[in-house]
C-alpha cells in the first residue's frame, strides 16, 4: 500500500448493517477509504425490503440514509453478485484491503419436534420472504383454506406473521404486500391466529408499539384470557424492563376488553410449549399438542419455562414457527456453530484458535445473532469500522495482489454477466414505484430475478398495464 493510494474495501451485503458500515468507512475523518458493496440480490436493503413488514412504511423510509451513502463518490454496488458463488474468499482478499461480512441470518431455527416436517407448518421465514416478494419464496404455496393459524414464538416476528394473516383487504391494498402474496392472502380463510409463547407476558420480546397496534387493527379482536395472564404473572421477574412493564399492562387491557364482533381474531397465549404437530393422516397439520409450563427461576434467576405434564390440543391447518432467525456459514469463513455467527471478537474475524484473519470482520446479524432493531446495527457497524481504523492506523490490515478498483470490475465482470450497478437498481426502484402508483401503493414489488435484470438493464419501459390494484 503506497500513502496515496486509496484503502479498498469490501462490505458483503446491504442490509441495514453493510450500509452503516458503508457509511461510517465513508465519513472517517482525513481517510482515503473506498467502499464497494456485493450484495446477491439485485436489489439492495437486506430486511428493510424482505423483512419488515408492509404495512410499516415509515420503517422502510430508514433507505432514505442509507441512499446518500450510496451516493457518495467513493462508493460502488455490484449487485446480483453473491459470495460464495460467483466469488469467493480468496477472490475477495486478492482485490480488497479489508472485507466486511455483513450477510444477515436468513435461516431458521428448527422446533425439534415431531411432526415439524408436516405440510403447512412453516418457518416464518418461509412466509415473511413469499409476502415482502422475496425472490426465493416468490413460488411458495401457502395453503390458507383452515380457519385457524398457530404461530409459535413471542417476538416481533410472531406479531408480524399474525398481522399480515389478519389485516383487512383495504389495509393489505395500500401497502407493497407482493402481488401474489396479496392474492393468497385476499382468499385467505383464515379467521382466527393463535401465539403461543412458552414463557409469561412479562418475558415476551414483543415491543410496545408492536404490541399496542394489534388493538387498533381495522377488523381484529385481541383476546387475552385474564385468569392464563395473572397465572403467568405469578412468579415475579426481576429483570422486568419497562418494556416489559408496559407490555402486561397493555395485555390487561386486552384481557379486560370485550370482543367487538370483528372478523378475524387474535389470540395471546402464554406458558405453552409445542410438543408435536398432529398428522391429519394425509401428511398435513391438523393441530399442534402444547405442553403447559411454569415459570421457575434458574440458578441465574433467569426465569425458564418447565412443564407441568398436562398437555392441550389446538386445532390448526397452518403453523408457522417464529422462534428465531439463524445465521448461516460462508465458504472458507470460520463460523461458530454454537452461536451461528461468523467467530469473531467485537468485529474481528477469528479463526477457531483464536487467531485474528487479517483484513476480515463481520457485522450486523452475522457477527452478534438475529437480534436487534434497524437502529442496532448502527451501533454495531461503529464498533467494527473503529476495529478497520485502528489496524489501518496499527498497518495491520491485509495486503492484496491487485488493489486497483478496474482489477475488481474486470474479475466481477468475468464472473457474473449480469452484474446490477446502483443505477441499475434505480430502475428497478423507479419502475416499481411506477407500476404502484396508480393504485396508491407505494410500490408493486418485482419477484423475478430475471424480470429486475431486464428492468436494470433498462430493457423494458417502466409504462406496462396495469389494473386498479396495480396488480399484473
Ligand atoms: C421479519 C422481520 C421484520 C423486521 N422488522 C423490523 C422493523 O419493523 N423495525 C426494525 O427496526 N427492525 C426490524 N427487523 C430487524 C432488522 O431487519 C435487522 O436488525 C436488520 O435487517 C439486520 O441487518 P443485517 O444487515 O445484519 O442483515 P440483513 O438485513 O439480512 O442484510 C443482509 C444482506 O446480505 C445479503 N447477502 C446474504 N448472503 C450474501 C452473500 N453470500 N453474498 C452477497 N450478499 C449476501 C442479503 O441478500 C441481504 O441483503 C426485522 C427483522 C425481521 C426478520
Ligand atoms: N417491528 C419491529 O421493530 C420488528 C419486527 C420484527 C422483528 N424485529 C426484531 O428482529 C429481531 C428478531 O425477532 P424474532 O421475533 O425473530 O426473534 P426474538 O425477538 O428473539 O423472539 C423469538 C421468540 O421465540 C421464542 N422461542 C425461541 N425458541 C423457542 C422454542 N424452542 N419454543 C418456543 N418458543 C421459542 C422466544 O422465547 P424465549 O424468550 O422463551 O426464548 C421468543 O419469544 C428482534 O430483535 C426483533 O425485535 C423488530
Amino acid at each position: 500500500m503506497t500513502d496515496d493510494a486509496p484503502i479498498r474495501i469490501a462490505v458483503i451485503g446491504s442490509g441495514p448493517a453493510g450500509f452503516y458500515a458503508a457509511g461510517h468507512l465513508l465519513s472517517a475523518k482525513d481517510r482515503d477509504i473506498e467502499v464497494d458493496m456485493i450484495e446477491r440480490l439485485p436489489t439492495p436493503w437486506g430486511l428493510v425490503r424482505s423483512g419488515v413488514a408492509p404495512d410499516h412504511p415509515k420503517i422502510k423510509s430508514v433507505t432514505r440514509v442509507y441512499e446518500k451513502t450510496a451516493a457518495h463518490a467513493r462508493f460502488r454496488y455490484y449487485g446480483n453478485v453473491e459470495l460464495g458463488r460467483d466469488v469467493d474468499r480468496e477472490d475477495l482478499l486478492a482485490h480488497y484491503h479489508a472485507v466486511i461480512y455483513a450477510t444477515g441470518a436468513p435461516g431458521d431455527r428448527p422446533l425439534g419436534i415431531p411432526g415439524e416436517d408436516l405440510r403447512g407448518s412453516w418457518p416464518a421465514t418461509d412466509f415473511v420472504g413469499w409476502y415482502n416478494g422475496h425472490p426465493d419464496n416468490r413460488d411458495l404455496d401457502f395453503d390458507l383454506s383452515c380457519e385457524r393459524a398457530v404461530v409459535i414464538g413471542n417476538g416481533n416476528v410472531a406479531l408480524d406473521v399474525a398481522r399480515m394473516l389478519t389485516l383487512s383487504h383495504r389495509e393489505l391494498r395500500l401497502t407493497d404486500t407482493a402481488n401474489h402474496a396479496l392474492e393468497g392472502l385476499e382468499g385467505s380463510a383464515v379467521s382466527e391466529v393463535v401465539v403461543v409463547g412458552r414463557r409469561g407476558p412479562a418475558q415476551a420480546a414483543f415491543t410496545n408499539p408492536e404490541l399496542l397496534e394489534l388493538g387498533e387493527m381495522e377488523d381484529v379482536d385481541v383476546i387475552v384470557d385474564a385468569q392464563e395472564l395473572e397465572r403467568a404473572l405469578q412468579v415475579p421477574d426481576e429483570s422486568m424492563d419497562p418494556t416489559a412493564e408496559r407490555n402486561v399492562k397493555v395485555l390487561r387491557q386486552y384481557a379486560a376488553r370485550a370482543p367487538r364482533g370483528r372478523s378475524r381474531r387474535i389470540v395471546l397465549r402464554f406458558l405453552l410449549s409445542p410438543a408435536e404437530l398432529v398428522d391429519d393422516g394425509q401428511g398435513a397439520v391438523s393441530g399442534v399438542v402444547l405442553q403447559r409450563n411454569e415459570l421457575v427461576a434458574d440458578e441465574r434467576g433467569m426465569l425458564r419455562a418447565q412443564t407441568t405434564g398436562q398437555t392441550e390440543t389446538l386445532s390448526a391447518g397452518l403453523v408457522l414457527r417464529a422462534i428465531g432467525y439463524r445465521g448461516r456459514p460462508l465458504p472458507g469463513v470460520p463460523f461458530d456453530e454454537s452461536r451461528a455467527v461468523i467467530a469473531n471478537e467485537g468485529g474481528r474475524v477469528v479463526d477457531p484458535d483464536g487467531t485474528r484473519c487479517r483484513g476480515e470482520y463481520a457485522v450486523g446479524w452475522i457477527k452478534r445473532g438475529p437480534t436487534g432493531v434497524i437502529g442496532t446495527n448502527k451501533k454495531d457497524a461503529q464498533e467494527t469500522v473503529d476495529a478497520v481504523l485502528a489496524d489501518i492506523d496499527a498497518g495491520m490490515l491485509h495486503e492484496p495482489e491487485s488493489p486497483d478498483a478496474d482489477s475488481v470490475q474486470e474479475m466481477l465482470e468475468q464472473r457474473q454477466g449480469d452484474l446490477v450497478s446502483y443505477e441499475g437498481w434505480s430502475e428497478i426502484d423507479r419502475h416499481e414505484r411506477a407500476l404502484g402508483e396508480p393504485a396508491g401503493r407505494p410500490r408493486v414489488k418485482l419477484t423475478d430475478i430475471e424480470q429486475m435484470l431486464r428492468i436494470a438493464a433498462a430493457e423494458q419501459p417502466a409504462d406496462e398495464p396495469l389494473d386498479t390494484l396495480g396488480l399484473r
